[in-house]
């Protein structure tokens, strides 16, 4: 039985900074942003907007059928309650109706990836079932810290089932995971920590060492793949775990996947990092971006969420793929985006809900999108569709 992605769907906010009017407010040279870092723009995120707002928005993209979906698996490092998942809430904002698991999945960027996997286990066990994989996630560190620049918000939602019409899981994973401090979130604060240079290290210690293995264990190499898909915490980080494996490849094969990393790296640009939807924002990207791509092409992937865990996995193109993607429905809603000034974007970065028992309203004149969290009453979040 073949088991995969059989839709996949993208939302983030509606609100974006330049990265070249954060450099010059910052006093950094634009291209260490656009070219060093990678980076073009940024989601920005009002506190209307959490992952369960942005992963019930993505989800909506779908067509579910609530009679055949038997899991909700929402990964997210960004979870706005430490005891229930929010996969109950999109449950209830979706009506998907009662006779399902909803659990949230936690390993920072990785969680996405625990839930595909735990999706794709389940089809096996009940092949006449779908699954709804959420990766959603809201990255935060702070006005003028290092990490700023490569913060960003928004959420993938995907379809697991059996016959997938986009793409086939292999069943090839290779997983390794390691207790090291590279990045970490206390529960009373919703900014990450990060030691950067090392985290980038470690990222791509763990690509260079699941690769190894994926190669040893499956005899496959790179001349199988069509494109690799990474974790993109910024596209620039993506970009050096593919030139360590470049070197393996024909000069005809560097240059494709040099240009697949491209494809793939296009929405990340304008978005930022999503934490745990970030490869599957890379992988959308690809999709809706390459046109060279044909049934039976093999994608690597490769997941890491700090702390740490690194997977590499494979997945293949199935026929006629090209019908379960919308290009130019992804790409209107970035462009109707509004760009803030650094002075707005500022003063919505410090609009949040407060790591206390106060009640809370959100600015109704930021509300926008699907679904919206309207505030914090009696310490309970209040969610409903935008009107
Ligand atoms: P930084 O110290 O501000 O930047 O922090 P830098 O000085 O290292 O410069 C960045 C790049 O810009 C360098 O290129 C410079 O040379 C270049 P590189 O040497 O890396 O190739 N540069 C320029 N290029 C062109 N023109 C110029 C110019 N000036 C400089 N004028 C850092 C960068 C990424 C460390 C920081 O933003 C940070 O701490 N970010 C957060 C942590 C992070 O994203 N880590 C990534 C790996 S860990 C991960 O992926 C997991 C994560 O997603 C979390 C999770 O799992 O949940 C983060």
């Amino acid at each position: 039985m073949t088991i995969g992605i059989d839709q996949i769907a993208f939302d983030t906010t509606t609100l974006f900074v330049d990265l070249r009017d954060l450099a010059q407010a910052r006093g950094d040279e634009p291209d260490k942003y656009t070219i060093g870092i990678g980076q073009d723009q940024q989601a920005v995120v009002p506190s209307s907007q959490d992952i369960v707002t942005l992963g019930a928005s993505a989800a909506s993209r779908l067509t579910l059928d609530p009679a055949r979906l038997g899991l909700i698996a929402l990964g997210t490092e960004s979870g706005v309650d430490a005891s229930k998942a929010a996969a109950l809430y999109v449950q209830r904002l979706l009506k998907l109706g009662p006779w399902v698991r909803a659990v949230e999945l936690k390993e920072a960027c990785y969680g996405g990836t625990a839930a595909l996997m735990m999706a794709r286990d389940y089809v096996a066990a009940h092949p006449d079932r779908q699954a709804l994989v959420i990766a959603a996630d809201v990255a935060r560190y702070g006005l003028a810290t290092p990490g700023e620049v490569t913060q960003g918000a928004g959420a993938v939602a995907m379809v697991v089932s059996a016959e997938p019409r986009l793409l086939a899981l292999s069943d090839d994973s290779v997983h390794y995971a390691e207790d090291i401090q590279d990045f970490w979130r206390p529960v009373y604060t919703d900014r990450a920590l990060a030691r950067g240079k090392f985290s980038t290290e470690q990222y791509l210690r763990f690509f260079n060492l699941v690769w190894a293995r994926y190669k040893a264990t499956t005899g496959r190499g790179i001349a199988d793949f069509k494109a690799l898909c990474f974790h993109l915490p910024y596209t620039k980080m993506g970009l050096k775990a593919l030139r360590q494996v470049l070197p393996e490849a024909t000069p005809a094969q560097q240059a494709a996947l040099s240009s697949a990393f491209t494809a793939s790296a296009a929405y990340s640009r304008r978005v930022g990092n999503l934490y745990t939807g970030s490869l599957y924002l890379g992988l959308l990207s690809l999709l809706e971006h390459a046109s060279d791509l044909a049934e039976g092409d093999r994608i690597g992937l490769f997941s890491y969420g700090s702390g740490a865990v690194g997977e590499f996995f494979s997945a293949t193109l199935q026929p006629g793929f090209a019908a379960q993607l919308d290009a130019a429905g992804t790409l209107s809603r970035l462009d109707a985006r509004r760009r803030l000034t650094v002075a707005e974007y500022e003063s919505v970065f410090n609009d949040k809900v407060p790591y206390g028992p106060a009640d809370y309203e959100a600015d109704p004149a930021l509300f926008a999108g699907r679904f919206v969290l309207t505030g914090v009453t009696g310490q309970e979040r209040q969610y409903r569709a935008n009107a």
